[in-house]
């Protein structure tokens, strides 16, 4: 996915299933409220806009976070009946929806059932004076949704991402005398930028043996394709191991890689986050991307997110290895200071196409499930293949901390 997506052409026009972009990320959060202050204060989040109980939201609180073009949709319910007062009892803090614009949210719902989607809600239109928001949703795997969303008027994303309202009921976070403290919040994060720019991808974790069905779904269903394939000798250590395979829509907006535990000597990473998942599939990881790792990096360990810690050895073989490959394809080596990506403890890769600088953060809430990538491409395509057992490695040490290994 690019940050501005090339002009549609005229195929893409009528094809129902073409998605414009990634419209928002919807996560369902015990305390909206206060997942928004975490996201604002550790990752530099806006926190833009609202729909509570003074905007008309009877069941529910919504929280629109920005930053570039990332929309995450935080919800907590407002009533015991509300989904996300159950999903979050069960679940935990987590991601719900990853929901898609595209021209018309009816005909894309609409041909995603004919090719086989399960149905998670029929089209709904949001409407008032200033436009509409029309949605649709189907399932996918465990306990996460795709929404379908088309937008007019006022509502449109562009208008949206211009500081528009998200939609209905939704109002902008406004300071002064009875306003809003976290106007200063968001004041400090424009002048302190993080430098997140969009959603690179998205990870899945679904239960051993069933990979292929979600691949065959994301094939079917909404008509990706398979950019590429990972088995146990690339994903696995002495002790773990997992498969993968990348789903990715039919434009490159978005890459989908699912994963599913393979064999090991202990518990597969995947293994424990369904473990803390009541066994149930969802997103594990969204990689966020950055033009500069560097800066990025530097910037959220500085606001006091938690990475995970590679071993010292890491750093002894990685330069060799990455500008080795690049070189050999013709690149120029990582222009990045190799001391300053030592010192924050950043990952890289290469392939043939360019290097990567990746780096993950820990737990984003109490249950070993949700975790954030933070990635800069330089040219590579892929996602540090050469750093899957260093990180693996990494990873069982935290298993092992939490007993869960
Ligand atoms: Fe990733």
């Amino acid at each position: 996915m690019t940050a501005t997506m090339p002009t549609p052409t005229a195929a893409q026009l009528t094809d129902p299933l073409h998605l414009i972009d990634v419209d928002h990320v919807q996560f369902y959060v015990g305390n909206a409220k206060q997942a928004a202050f975490f996201y604002a204060h550790c990752f530099g989040f806006q926190i833009e806009q609202v729909c509570d109980l003074t905007t008309g939201s009877r069941d529910a609180t919504h929280y629109l976070l920005t930053q570039g073009n990332i929309r995450f949709l935080l919800t907590s319910a407002l009533t015991a009946y509300h989904p996300a007062a159950m999903e979050s009892a069960m679940f935990g803090d987590g991601v719900k929806d990853v929901a898609f614009t595209v021209f018309d949210a009816t005909k894309a719902y609409e041909r995603a059932v004919a090719n086989g989607a399960e149905s998670a809600y029929e089209p709904r239109v949001y409407r008032d004076e200033h436009g509409s928001v029309t949605v649709a949703a189907i399932k996918t795997y465990g306990r996460l949704v795709h929404t379908f969303v088309s937008r007019s008027g006022a509502y449109e994303l562009a208008k949206v991402k211009l500081g528009g309202a998200f939609a209905p009921r939704f109002k902008r976070m406004e300071g002064g005398a009875g306003g809003s403290g976290v106007v200063s919040i968001n004041e400090h994060n424009r002048k302190s930028p993080c430098g997140l720019k969009y959603v690179d991808h998205l990870v899945g974790n679904v239960e051993l043996g069933q990979m292929n069905r979600w691949v065959k779904y994301y094939e079917d269903v909404l008509e990706f394709k398979m950019f590429m394939h990972f088995d146990e000798k690339d994903i696995s250590t002495e002790y773990s191991a997992l498969m993968s395979k990348v789903m990715s829509s039919g434009n490159g907006l978005i890459k989908m890689p699912i994963n599913e535990p393979a064999a090991g000597k202990k518990k597969s990473q995947v293994q424990e986050y369904l473990d803390w998942h009541q066994n149930t599939p969802g997103v594990q990881h969204l990689a966020l991307r950055t033009d500069d790792e560097l800066h990025s990096i530097a910037a959220l360990r500085g606001r006091g997110v938690d990475f995970l810690t590679l071993p010292e050895a890491y750093y002894e073989n990685v330069w060799k290895r990455v500008d080795a490959m690049l070189t050999a394809h013709g690149h120029t080596p990582v222009r990045e200071d190799h001391e300053a990506v030592k010192r924050l403890g950043i990952l890289v890769d290469s392939d043939d196409e360019g290097y990567l600088l990746q780096l993950f953060t820990k737990p984003l809430q109490d249950r070993p499930t949700l975790f954030f990538e933070i990635i800069c491409r330089r040219g590579a395509q892929s996602f540090g293949k050469g750093n899957f057992k260093a990180l693996f490695e990494a990873l069982e040490l935290e298993q092992d901390r939490r007993g869960n290994l």
